[in-house]
């Protein structure tokens, strides 16, 4: 008999059927889901568009390479110019966040001719080789031959200082997802900008958790004035189905002379229709404010929990962590007992990934939980 590798550990639940904000296990049982497949169903379970979107792509064509033109290719072309940072102006998709990665990496190795890579401690970019080297935790690196990477102190200005004339690329999530949620104070994203711009160094910004609106705002780094020369983007954007891309500038391709890269499935048509279904979601029911006021209200009914194992409560929009002073573990089971699926971002922090559409009373029953699990504990 075949069994699944268990990477990860088993929840214990078999889920058969997910709509919005919730999904249902096998007995039946209803929970609201604060985990959306780390992040992914953003958009909530089988968002209307994107569904339709699918539909009618699995009508004409499911399979065209980017060698040959399509309508769902040219269509997501037209609606990523929709959402993306203006000078973003170069992309190419992939099946997966640490697809993306590897391929920005790869650009600016291309693009600055260098080999030297800046990341930050408590980073998550994904595990592949080359985005495990600049991944942080040492439980995942352990025995890979890897990418030789200096690791800084997130938002800690003097880890430019590690920036100069070798450096190919700096690599940081605006809001570090994996690691903790702890979103990057302005000042040093800028300090890092300034210094990639000093030494010819490209700044990748990876946007594959924190984008697509669930900070609040369309990519998180943009409420930080700062504009990076590569980013990626995954998870939610293809409301569950596997896409990922990475836009970059002109400057950081221009050195390119083809057959550099390449990818089999990236922007097959169903990736495409899920992706321009996403994005006509994303503007017509303007995500990022409704993520914004929701993550808010919950950000607000967290810091009021009164319990004595919270240290800290972090956040931008809906990514939020609640920082314990004990395992997660427990927790997560104590709250999925109680109706409501979360996730871990390292050993003692509680995560809550939302969809955008989780109404006040989805965020009573989820801080009453919450709280009652914390309490018991
Ligand atoms: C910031 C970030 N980058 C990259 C990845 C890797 O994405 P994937 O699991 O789709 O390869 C993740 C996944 O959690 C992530 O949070």
């Amino acid at each position: 008999m075949v069994s699944l590798i268990s990477f990860y550990g088993n929840r214990g639940l078999k889920l058969v059927r997910g709509e919005r904000q919730y999904v249902w296990d096998s007995q039946g049982r209803q929970y609201l889901d604060a985990h959306t497949g780390h992040g992914v169903a953003f958009l909530g379970h089988r968002p209307p568009e994107i569904v339709q979107a699918l539909k009618e792509q699995l009508n004409h064509i499911m399979v065209a390479t980017p060698s040959f033109s399509s309508d769902p290719m040219e269509r997501c072309l037209s609606y990523l110019n929709k959402i993306l940072p203006y000078n973003l102006t170069e992309v190419y998709f992939q099946n997966s966040g640490t697809e993306a990665v590897e391929l920005a990496l790869k650009l600016s190795f291309k693009a600055t001719g260098r080999r030297n890579v800046v990341a930050f401690m408590r980073s998550f970019h994904g595990r592949t080789l080359g985005s495990l080297s600049i991944t942080w935790n040492p439980r995942y690196r352990e025995g890979y031959p890897l990418l030789d990477v200096k690791f800084g102190r997130f938002n800690d200005l003097r880890s430019a200082d590690l920036i100069d004339e070798k450096t190919a690329a700096v690599v940081a999530e605006p809001v570090q997802g994996e690691g903790g949620i702890r979103p990057s104070t302005s000042e040093f994203l800028r300090e890092i900008r300034k210094a990639c711009d000093e030494h010819g160094a490209a700044l990748i910004l990876d946007e594959v958790q924190s984008g697509f609106g669930r900070t609040g705002i369309a990519w998180a780094h943009q409420s930080r004035g700062v504009e990076p020369d590569i980013m990626t983007a995954g998870k939610s954007i293809g409301g569950g189905f596997p896409v990922s891309f990475v836009a970059a500038r002109n400057w950081v391709i221009e050195g390119l002379k083809g057959a550099e890269h390449g990818s089999t499935h990236g922007g097959n048509p169903l990736a495409c229709a899920a992706l321009y279904g996403g994005i006509k979601t994303f503007l017509e029911k303007d995500i990022p404010s409704r993520a914004a006021r929701q993550g808010e209200k919950l950000i607000k009914g967290l810091k009021d929990v009164k319990s004595k194992l919270v240290r800290e409560i972090r956040g931008e929009g809906l990514m939020i962590g609640v920082e314990l002073r004990i395992d997660v573990g427990p927790i997560l089971k104590d709250l999925q007992n109680r109706g409501i699926l979360a996730l871990r971002a390292g050993g003692t922090v509680l995560r809550f990934l939302p969809p955008y559409m989780i109404t006040d009373e989805d965020i009573n029953t989820l801080l009453e939980e919450t709280e009652g699990v914390l309490r018991n504990e």
